[in-house]
């Protein structure tokens, strides 16, 4: 899974979660939707103004109304498999508004547009999917590297594979984020695609000073989002 996990920037770890605690995730993810869903429509300058279109649950909300999500996260028994499989300690993520990110694409168009992460890995628990020909499939591009001032998304396609995966309703897959380009494919009807996000740092992450102002899924009005028709 290692070797996997560096060759590609991605792996399936389902098998690490009881099936049972998979279930349990679900039904707290949809009541923390049911509560707290708030709506995001825009385009981000710091990734080539590539679009958000979901709700999301932000992260303090989940931390503050969660104790299965943040008994999960400080688990030690799944930090030291994550942590076999990345050859490096986590940690825990340094910015409270980016430990955690529950997102639900619902309409016809939906998506979580090419991107990376601020911190080195994510656990994605895919709470709900819809059927592969729908969409929301997760697609990647290994070992790119973002710079927020000149993203070349356009330019990193063209001069590599893209990888493309479909996860079903329970699977779980560990995602290095800071070094792998992705978005989900748009839905092409409407349906429900649930996803929770967790985030850890490495090393590397706690020295480094976070730039732009982006972080749209905490404050749609961050300066970097533009509405989509703009
Ligand atoms: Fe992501």
């Amino acid at each position: 899974m290692a070797q996997h996990f560096h060759r590609y920037g991605i792996v399936t770890v389902t098998e690490l979660i009881r099936e049972q605690t998979r279930r349990e995730v679900r039904a707290e993810a949809e009541r923390l939707l049911e509560k707290y869903a708030e709506r995001r429509d825009l385009r981000l300058k710091t990734t080539g103004y590539t679009r958000r279109s979901m709700s999301v649950v932000p992260s303090e909300t989940i931390a503050g109304n969660s104790e299965l999500v943040t008994s999960i996260y400080a688990d030690p028994e799944l930090l030291a498999a994550l942590g076999d499989i990345a050859g490096e300690k986590l940690h825990p993520c340094p910015k409270e508004d980016e430990e955690f990110l529950i997102t639900r694409q619902e309409q016809r168009g939906d998506t979580h547009g090419w991107h990376w992460g601020d911190f080195s890995f994510a656990l994605i628990w895919i709470l709900k999917a819809p059927p592969i020909d729908v969409g929301g499939l997760l697609q990647c591009v290994p070992h790119t590297e973002w710079d927020k001032t000149a993203p070349r998304i356009h330019q990193y396609l063209v001069d590599n594979p893209i990888d493309t995966y479909y996860f079903a309703t329970g699977d779980l897959y560990f995602l290095r984020t800071d070094t792998t380009l992705h978005r989900t494919i748009p839905l092409n009807q409407d349906a429900t695609r649930i996803i929770l996000n967790m985030t850890w740092a490495g090393a590397r992450d706690l020295r480094r000073e976070l730039q732009g102002d982006d972080r749209w899924w905490e404050d749609a009005d961050v300066s970097a989002a533009a509405a989509l028709g703009e």
